[in-house]
């Protein structure tokens, strides 16, 4: 059953990314385009996808409500519930834990006054764990929107982070070239 369509609505600069994104794929596999489209709407509605907002992209995509359900929910780069200002996504798996990412955590938690899962009280920053964001050799690593934050192996790296975090003013993201590559990437 097809729910009533959302009230919502893109802003005409994500629906002009949308468009452009929709021509590199085949008209027929328009669904192959959801992930980049839930990265705007996350990015367009507050920084998480309401159901309302993956209703929003469904209707987009002109496919059922529960196939973008399934995608949202299994994916940890889309916040399912309101977030702080920054997320940032702390890498648990075995290289980033060898090389601190437990201490890394707790630093965090400490700084923040924010549990994993949780937001900070001044509404600056979420914690969460991630699995391998494929930087292993930059261990440990926290991604924060389209940037990584790499060798976060002392408390002054990662109140370096926090700073630099605290003083940044972040503009939505509209278009995947305009981001740059992870620090890893480019020094490859
Ligand atoms: S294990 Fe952390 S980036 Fe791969």
């Amino acid at each position: 059953m097809t729910p009533a369509a959302t009230q919502l609505r893109f802003s005409p600069a994500a629906q002009a990314e949308i468009k452009r994104l929709l021509t590199h794929y085949p008209a027929e596999r328009s669904k192959s385009a959801m992930l980049p489209i839930l990265h705007i709407a996350q990015a367009e509605f507050g920084g998480w996808v309401s159901p309302e907002v993956q209703d929003l992209v469904a209707e987009t995509l002109n496919i059922r409500p529960i196939e973008v359900y399934e995608v949202a929910t299994f994916y940890t780069m889309y916040n399912l519930k309101p977030v702080g200002r920054h997320v940032l996504e702390i890498c648990r798996t075995g290289p980033c834990m060898l090389r601190g990412s437990d201490e890394l955590t707790q630093h965090l938690e400490r700084i923040t006054g924010a549990r994993v899962g949780e937001t900070s009280p001044d509404g600056e920053f979420t914690l969460k764990e991630v699995e391998c964001l494929a930087a292993c050799g930059f261990a440990p690593v926290v991604q924060v929107r389209e940037k990584y934050y790499e060798k976060l192996d002392t408390e002054e790296a990662v109140d370096t982070m926090l700073s630099e975090l605290r003083s940044l003013i972040h503009r939505p993201i509209l278009s995947w070239e305009e981001n740059g590559l992870p620090n890893s990437l480019q020094n490859t």
